[in-house]
């Protein structure tokens, strides 16, 4: 199984995570990837869908996440995924708690049965033993209460090669803190290598987390969206001031590969919400943010942020 102990991981992040942003922080320093959740369902149904699954080589390794309420078809369609696509891992996601998917009984839904959590790795272990592809798991602490260790110990009896633990219940959301110690205490019941999530705000922070939990791998969400360099920061040990241009600079590259795999005007779409998270922090971000992102197509994309680079000398990032 391929994993070593102190890995920096980019945390999956639905409409974010997708190839190109995953290949930029990949270059930064991080040293695994995921594709944000895909459904069993669709996968099933249609096939799968380029737009979230699409990656390169250079953003291996990678956990391709998939979601579903039922085992045998998680298990079935971690099976197409692996014949067609062939990732480093298959990840399971039993975290996501937006209300469609708790209406399906599917993904965090899952939290309040760990034995069905079990049921959903063991299958899954078992259909993908012909391609020789390990199964990973995404977790939150349980869906209301915290039963975490229990949690952990299902996963294993099924088979889990790998388990993040986002430190929050479902129930939770994104409120509160995330409660580090409980990363901890399951890294006392597992077998596997365990990895941290939640509220990584620096890269002492990450520091910081293999040292009070123990854990094997940290993974950063949020951050990691205006401020990829957060995994550069950790490497060299060292604050690393990014401005506008060089911010800038890493759009139009992460929107030059999106066409890779959607059109043009899809990618001048998709990349403002990834233009508002990186010029976070910066002084005007709120006036540059709304120029931008009021660019009519991609053509006026481009030359509004090629002219709010030449500012640059103008702004003094703290
Ligand atoms: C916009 C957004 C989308 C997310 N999408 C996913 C997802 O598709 N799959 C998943 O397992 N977690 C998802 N998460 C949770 C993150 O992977 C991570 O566990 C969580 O944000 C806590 O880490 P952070 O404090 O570093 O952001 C998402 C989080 C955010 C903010």
């Amino acid at each position: 199984m391929k994993f070593r102990k102190g890995e920096v991981i980019l945390a999956p992040m639905a409409s974010y995570t997708h190839s190109a942003f995953r290949r930029l922080c990949r270059a930064l320093g991080a040293d695994r990837t995921y594709t944000e959740l895909i459904s069993v369902a669709g996968i099933l149904r249609k096939g799968i869908p380029i737009k979230y699954a699409y990656f390169t080589e250079e953003e291996c390794p990678i956990h391709i996440q998939i979601f579903g309420s039922h085992p045998e078809e998680i298990a079935k369609a971690s099976q197409v995924v692996a014949e067609q696509l062939k990732p480093d891992f298959i990840d399971i996601n039993f975290g996501c708690s937006v209300p469609k998917v708790l209406r399906n009984k599917a993904a965090g839904y899952m939290l309040k049965c760990p034995p069905l959590m079990g049921e959903v790795v063991r299958e899954t272990v078992e259909a993908l033993r012909p391609y020789d592809i390990p199964v990973s798991a995404k977790i939150r602490l349980g869906f209301e209460e915290d039963h975490v260790e229990e949690i952990v110990e299902e996963l294993q009896k099924g088979g889990v090669s790998l388990i993040a633990i986002h430190a929050r219940t479902a129930k939770q959301g994104f409120s509160g803190k995330a409660l580090w110690h409980r990363i901890k205490d399951a890294k006392k019941v597992a077998s596997v290598p365990i990895i941290g999530s939640g509220d990584v705000k620096n890269w002492r922070d990450i520091e910081a987390m293999f040292e009070e939990t123990d854990c094997d791998g940290v993974m950063i969400g949020r951050t990691a969206l205006s401020n990829p360099w957060i995994f550069k920061e950790f490497k060299e040990k060292r604050d690393i001031k990014v401005g506008l241009k060089e911010r800038m600079e890493f759009i139009l590259k992460e929107l030059s590969m999106m066409t890779e795999y959607m059109s043009g005007e899809k990618a001048c779409a998709e990349i403002k919400s990834q233009i508002v998270q990186i010029l976070k922090g910066l002084p005007k971000a709120r006036e540059l943010k709304s120029y931008i992102v009021r660019a009519q197509d991609c053509t006026d994309l481009i030359k509004r942020i090629e002219e709010v680079m030449e500012r640059d000398r103008e702004l003094l990032y703290t």
